[in-house]
């Protein structure tokens, strides 16, 4: 092991079992691993067709995570701000189809944490490289705030940052590792929440990189 990855850590632990964050808010340790390797060919598809790109803020900043969608629905970020979009500005095309896999993933996981009948029409694809981090921010793009956000960690482990309603509340530290799905409705849909720097570390998933989907009722 050591030999063929040098000094970075080798990534490859599954765990189980339901964690709850606060109320709401849950991990499902590896509840996507059953799925990850047709959600592997479905992301190939998804990002031939709407390739990661580095959006902007509306304060000009390169987001140094990389981005794309698949769903009715995506999520886009310029100079006019945060909103939905149902054509991807790149390509001037619809976003690509939500793959099935992807869309009963998160039918099931938000039923599994006590939100059935949530219907997903945007997945947000991020793409993490060593380094990239997420900085605290609410989900609040969306209509209706009573369907959750699902989110699905793959590849490389990180840090995820689970707050309060408020920017200064105390933040959580949960790792998060290849498989593992987090679901926040109900009263924790508006907390905030980021991503730590990556570190630098290698899974068959990704190799360097960690992919999380978020997927969302957005209109
Ligand atoms: C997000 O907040 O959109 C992504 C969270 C994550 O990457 O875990
Ligand atoms: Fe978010």
């Amino acid at each position: 092991m050591e030999a063929a990855t040098g000094s970075l850590e080798l990534d490859l632990e599954p765990h189980h079992g339901v964690e709850r964050l606060a109320p709401g808010a849950y991990v499902l340790r590896g509840f996507a691993l059953p799925c990850s390797s047709e959600i592997r060919m479905a992301l190939d598809r998804v990002t031939e067709a709407a390739p990661f790109r580095h959006m902007t803020t509306p304060g000009r900043r390169r987001m140094s995570v990389a981005m794309t969608s698949c769903g009715a629905f995506g999520w886009v970020s310029d100079q006019r701000g945060y909103r939905y979009e149902p054509v991807d500005p790149e390509t001037g095309r619809p976003w690509p189809a939500m793959p099935e896999t992807i869309l009963r993933l998160g039918r099931e996981a938000a039923a599994s944490a006590g939100f059935p009948g949530f219907e997903p029409d945007a997945c947000l694809v991020n793409r993490y490289a060593p380094g990239t981090k997420l900085s605290l921010h609410q989900d609040k793009d969306e209509l209706d705030f009573s369907w959750p956000i699902v989110s699905v960690s793959l590849g490389v482990s990180a840090i995820f940052l689970f707050g309060g309603e408020r920017r200064q509340d105390p933040v959580a530290r949960v790792r998060l590792a290849h498989g593992d799905v987090v679901v926040w409705g109900g009263r924790s849909r508006l907390r905030y929440h980021g991503v730590a720097p990556l570190g630098d570390a290698w899974h068959p998933f990704a190799g360097p990189c960690r992919i999380n989907l978020t997927l969302r009722r957005a209109r």
